[in-house]
């Protein structure tokens, strides 16, 4: 599954409000994804974004007129509504809340949405006041109740000088739920606990022993995993990442903080992907005080950490799917069927890091998948592609089957 907006129909819907500009951005952005984007604006919306701005930036006409003459054949009422593949309410005023809340179809956006049947994402965005209103809430869950995903609003200062509630959330996150709405929801109702970055083992409060992982394989797993319906635990080591949409993160700094977060969310989870590198070693004693570099001997003693994969494996409940990551410069097929079987693994990604385009810190990779009945190499793609296929063989493990196009001895290798 590549880009999973492209050739999709979405229809934006936008009402009146300060934030309608903000919109324009991401009907922008969701042109540039290769989505086919028919904005319908309400008449108060007119008052604060022209429907040109959407017209240009979506590149197709906007629809405001229930009633515009456009031909006997045409009813754009229902055709909207009926042909798209999603559809994004932004900003939702209180006024359309209430208004399809109560089933009302009192103009083009009310009646595109009562005559569709394509999943609902909605962005209120009002005054504070307005949003915690008895009423709003209860139209909101009546609306939530019809299976519309509701983005709670961010908070901050209002366009009426008010500080609280009522801003529309960053288009990062409303794009991610669109995605999860567009994307096959296969893993609804399961929980997938990931593990991303590195881990820092500290030898005083200055330094540390830890590596190159930035978390970007982690993280691309847990976005892949949400998108296809997940609840999603990523317990993630240092990184300078964001919080990915929906995804709950449980930050931890060394692999004994790891293995006590992991082992917890991964007791009731149906999948479980390491993807972390967590330091094998951590300095044999920390000092709670800085150590004078005249007083650092040469030679660092190490103590071993606890193998979390491992006891993973040794704790595995049935029907519960175990992937690790190999981080591997050679021997890749031998080394990941050892690491398969040491850790009682379902599957594992033997990630080539000797290249330059594979492995820690940048923005593609390049894994060969190591199964029970066989091999299969990935190509080298960007890693959100390589999670992307990743989890098309979780879902396949589920089930029951082979991870599709693992094929038995192949014998390929990355
Ligand atoms: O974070 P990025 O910059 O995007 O880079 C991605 C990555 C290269 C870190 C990732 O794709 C990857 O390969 N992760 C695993 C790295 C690793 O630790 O490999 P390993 O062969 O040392 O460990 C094998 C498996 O055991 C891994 O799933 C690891 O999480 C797990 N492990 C290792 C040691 C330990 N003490 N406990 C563990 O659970």
């Amino acid at each position: 599954m590549g880009n999973i907006f492209a050739g999709k129909n979405i229809v934006v819907g936008v009402c009146g409000s300060i934030a309608a500009f903000k919109v324009a951005g991401w009907v922008s952005d969701l042109a540039k994804l290769e989505a086919q984007v028919s904005v319908v604006m309400t008449a108060a919306a007119g008052r604060f974004v022209t429907p040109l701005t959407f017209a240009a930036l979506s590149g197709n006409e906007v629809h405001s007129d229930m009633f515009a003459d456009r031909g006997q054949e045409r009813m754009d009422h229902i055709g909207l509504g009926r042909d798209a593949d999603a559809l994004l309410i932004a900003p939702a005023s209180a006024n359309t809340i209430a208004a399809l809340a109560a089933g009302l179809a009192g103009d083009l956006l009310q009646t595109t949405v009562l005559a569709s049947r394509a999943p609902v994402v909605l962005c209120p965005a009002m005054n504070s006041r307005m949003y915690r209103h008895p009423a709003t809430q209860a139209n909101l869950d009546r609306l939530r109740h019809f299976g519309y995903t509701i983005l709670d609003p961010d908070s901050g200062m209002m366009a009426c000088r008010e500080e609280g509630e009522g801003r529309l959330p960053e288009w990062e996150m409303v794009r991610e739920y669109l995605a999860r709405v567009l994307s096959p929801p296969q893993l609804v109702g399961r929980k997938v606990v990931v593990s991303a970055g590195p881990t820092r083992e500290p030898l005083d409060p200055a330094r540390f022993l830890s590596n190159r992982s930035s978390g970007k394989m982690g993280y691309a797993l847990a976005r892949a995993a949400f998108r296809r319906g997940a609840e999603v635990v990523l317990v993630s080591g240092p990184t300078a990442l964001s919080a990915p949409a929906g995804v709950r993160r449980v930050p931890v700094q060394t692999a004994e903080e790891m293995a006590v977060a992991v082992l917890a969310a991964a007791a009731d989870a149906d999948v479980v992907i390491k993807a972390a590198a967590v330091a094998d070693f951590r300095p044999a004693e920390t000092s709670r005080e800085k150590v004078k570099k005249e007083r650092i001997a040469a030679t660092l003693q190490l103590a071993r950490n606890r193998d979390i994969l491992r006891e993973l494996g040794e704790r595995k409940a049935a029907g519960q799917i175990l992937v690790g990551f190999a981080a591997e410069s050679a021997d890749f097929l031998a080394e990941g069927q050892r690491k398969l079987a040491a850790k009682n693994l379902d599957l594992i990604a033997v990630n080539d890091i000797g290249g330059t385009g594979s492995g820690f810190e940048v923005d593609s990779n390049q894994v060969l998948l190591v199964s029970r009945t066989g091999q299969e190499s990935l190509p080298q793609t960007s890693k959100e592609h390589t999670a992307e296929m990743i989890i098309d063989r979780v879902v396949a493990l589920l089930a029951g089957a082979s991870p599709g196009g693992v094929v038995p001895g192949s014998g390929c290798q990355v």
